[in-house]
């Protein structure tokens, strides 16, 4: 499928990707460029649209840890529910619920955000092969370790790194977007959902999974410690009131512990 990036650097500039670079069986290297001669690295299908490197805060400095990469979808992510929950929670009900809520059609785009190993760009794109699907987060580790999923997977799946707070797409880009865990760890969330609201055409259909104050006052003490680290959690109604403030209503909701899943439709 024919996809265009916007140039990072100049706003009104397009920058087109060629197919091959979403095919993952066969390893792709080279540039792409804008027409003013801003180029970008591409290595083993990764296109590298971040030229300077973020500050970050610790909770994200993690993210850039090959240990954390390496474990993070087999050791914790499938999981992570349940522990969160207290529940039996496994993580063919969440693809369940993100594919029924998504519900992705051929030759639409989407688009994960914050992706890690890309498990809802996967899944999605296992369900709906003809589907075309990117991946976006701003860590070299967790991308590459996406991109080895997805190939063992043979889910062929653009992956960029990128900035959430600037994403580069042009607006209306994609037909849904989804986030799985990312919210809380965003140490400028509305800005982010802006950039969310921006890229994602209305009426476009966005897949939130994120943890929620905790009501018990244990639990609360330890998301307050999680805090100093650069995880912030909401009560339901706060999350709501930032939804509504990036243009997105809640179309459908449900929370299970202090795990909370949000259908929101852009506005
Ligand atoms: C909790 S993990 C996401 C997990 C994943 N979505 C899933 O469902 O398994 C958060 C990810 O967001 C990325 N991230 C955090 N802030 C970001 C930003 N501003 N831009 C791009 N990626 C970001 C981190 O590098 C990390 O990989």
């Amino acid at each position: 499928m024919n996809f265009q990036v916007r140039s990072p650097l100049f706003d009104s500039e397009s920058i087109d990707i060629p197919k091959e670079v979403s095919n993952l069986s066969k390893p792709f290297n080279g540039s792409i460029s804008s027409g003013k001669g801003d180029e970008y690295l591409i290595k083993n299908n990764i296109i590298d649209l971040l030229p300077t490197e973020k500050s970050y805060s610790l909770a994200q400095s993690t993210n850039h840890w090959q240990v954390t990469a390496s474990v993070y979808e087999d050791l914790w992510r499938k999981r992570s529910l349940s522990l969160l929950t207290g529940d039996e929670f496994p993580i063919e009900e969440e693809q369940n619920l993100l594919t029924e809520w998504m519900t992705p059609k051929a030759e639409e785009k989407y688009l994960d955000v914050g992706c890690s190993t890309a498990l809802y760009a996967r899944t999605l794109k296992k369900h709906c092969p003809d589907s075309f699907h990117v991946a976006l987060d701003f860590s070299k580790v967790m991308l590459t370790e996406a991109r080895l999923k997805a190939e063992a997977d043979q889910t062929n799946i653009l992956f960029i790194r990128a900035d959430a707070r600037e994403m580069p797409f042009f607006g209306k880009s994609f037909d849904g977007l989804m986030m799985g865990g990312t919210l809380n760890e965003l140490t400028d969330e509305l800005k982010v959902m802006f950039e969310c609201r921006r890229v994602l055409k209305e009426g476009g259909t966005f897949f939130m999974m994120h943890l929620v104050k905790a009501n018990h006052w244990v639990a609360r003490l330890l998301q307050s410690s999680a805090e100093l680290g650069g995880i912030n959690f909401w009560t339901v109604d706060e999350s709501n009131e930032l939804f509504g403030r990036a243009g997105f209503r809640v179309e459908d909701q449900f929370t299970k512990g202090i795990v909370c899943f949000t259908k929101l439709i852009a506005e």
